[in-house]
């Protein structure tokens, strides 16, 4: 496959009306936790693409009102989890699918790591290190490109817009946006809810893939494919007010993608065990595939197995404690005899006193992997022994990453 470094130009039909009625609760407002700075602008105004009246461009994306969280499934070579696609960008296409792209060479910044961390967005640049990857390694390359390509086109990003400017904060803004608009599609975990899971044999129809994907999110995406191999999926968005936290509306795709109609394979990645034999063959079953109590145990990124979760959430060696799930995979809320559990800035805790997240669990290798936003991806600082409990993070980096075992008591 080509670079990372391509915009697939988008003719094609014009804009449809903005769904009524998604999963995603009618909009997403992923920012919460990434704002680092604020645009003023309100997040309840005009609808970008679909004003009546002339908009203040600072506080609505203007011409680049149609927006795409685009994505890879990169399998040669692979790159990325396996059991997840990966950033490829953000992109401002104006509303009739045309765009402009390197609106402003003064803000080509270098060193995007350098301006994410001197930001204090470490969390931001280690999940961009594990799911914003160029497929030739050169990330740092790869996320230049898509801020000076993309980004410099935000008409809600322009720094004269912004109050107390320090240079390179709206591209912190723009990587923390986009980091966060991705956590809220996960497109492995949708198709894998919906049965369809990477593997060698067998083929799909676009409207297969699409149907599954609209199931879960609510709304229709384009496929992009390399051949008949599927690699790329555009996700499609109108905004109100700006890039830095406004409210993202999911929309159906107003294309198709380049995918054929049918015999459209989606193999796995390399590395991965999981196949659509393995994952018939997991644990028993209550409520589609989520046992009703289970133990967590931990699998720490080299395949060992230490210990798992008690009551509190906290990761140790100790008598495991017992966790009751009620939903499906798709979605499930969890107790333990603490109380609720839930992920608050990024910490897994259950007690009285946590309010509850909703969970999914993904099916890998033979095992059900607890999830959060898709990722079944969590870390903490060390991994424990004796009588030390470690606090479970969500995310990667913390020095010991794993992944979350269900297992049916
Ligand atoms: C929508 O807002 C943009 C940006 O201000 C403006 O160029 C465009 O004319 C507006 N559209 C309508 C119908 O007012």
């Amino acid at each position: 496959m080509a670079p990372k470094i391509i915009s697939i130009s988008l003719v094609g039909s014009l804009l449809v009306s903005a769904a009524s009625s998604t999963r995603f609760g009618g909009s997403v407002e992923p920012l919460g936790l990434f704002k680092r700075i604020s645009s003023s602008c309100s997040s309840t105004g005009q609808t970008s693409c679909h004003n009546t009246t002339v908009q203040n461009t600072c506080c609505f994306e203007s011409p680049g009102g149609l927006l795409l969280q685009t994505q890879f499934w990169d399998t040669d070579p692979s790159t990325g989890p396996t059991d997840s696609w990966t950033i490829h960008g953000l992109w401002p296409d104006n509303c009739d699918g045309t765009f402009t792209e390197d609106c402003d060479p003064s803000r080509a910044y270098t060193d995007i790591s350098g301006l994410l961390t001197n930001a204090g967005a470490t969390d931001t640049l280690s999940f961009m290190e594990e799911n914003w990857v160029d497929i030739n390694g050169n990330d740092e390359t790869f996320w230049e490109h898509e801020w000076s390509t993309h980004g410099t086109c935000m008409s809600t990003l322009v720094p004269d817009c912004l109050a107390d400017y320090s240079t390179g904060e709206e591209a912190v803004a723009f990587f923390e946006t986009v980091v966060g608009l991705f956590k809220t599609l996960p497109t492995f975990t949708w198709l894998s809810n919906q049965g369809i899971t990477p593997s060698t044999g067998k083929t799909y129809t676009y409207t297969e893939l699409t149907n599954a994907l609209q199931a879960e999110s609510g709304v229709v995406p384009a496929l992009n494919c390399d051949g008949d191999t599927l690699d790329e999926i555009y996700w499609y968005f109108n905004l109100k007010g700006s890039v830095i936290d406004g409210t993202f509306e999911p929309i159906d795709a107003p294309s198709k993608g380049s995918c054929p109609s049918s015999k459209i394979s989606y193999p796995p990645k390399s590395g991965s065990t999981s196949t659509t034999t393995t994952s018939a063959t997991t644990t028993p079953t209550s409520t589609g595939g989520l046992p009703a109590k289970a133990t967590i145990t931990a699998l720490s990124s080299t395949g060992s197995s230490a210990g798992g979760l008690l009551s509190a959430g906290t990761w140790s060696v100790q008598t495991l404690a017992t966790y009751t799930m009620s939903g499906d995979v798709s979605g499930f809320t969890m107790k333990s005899s603490k109380g609720s559990c839930g992920v608050s800035d990024e910490m897994f805790s259950c007690g009285g006193d946590v309010v509850g997240s909703t969970f999914s669990a993904i099916s890998s290798g033979g095992n059900l992997l607890l999830a959060f936003s898709g990722s079944a991806s969590f870390t903490s600082g060390s991994t424990p022994s004796g009588e030390a409990q470690e606090t479970v993070f969500t995310g990667s980096g913390r020095g010991q990453d794993f992944t979350l075992v269900i297992s049916s008591t």
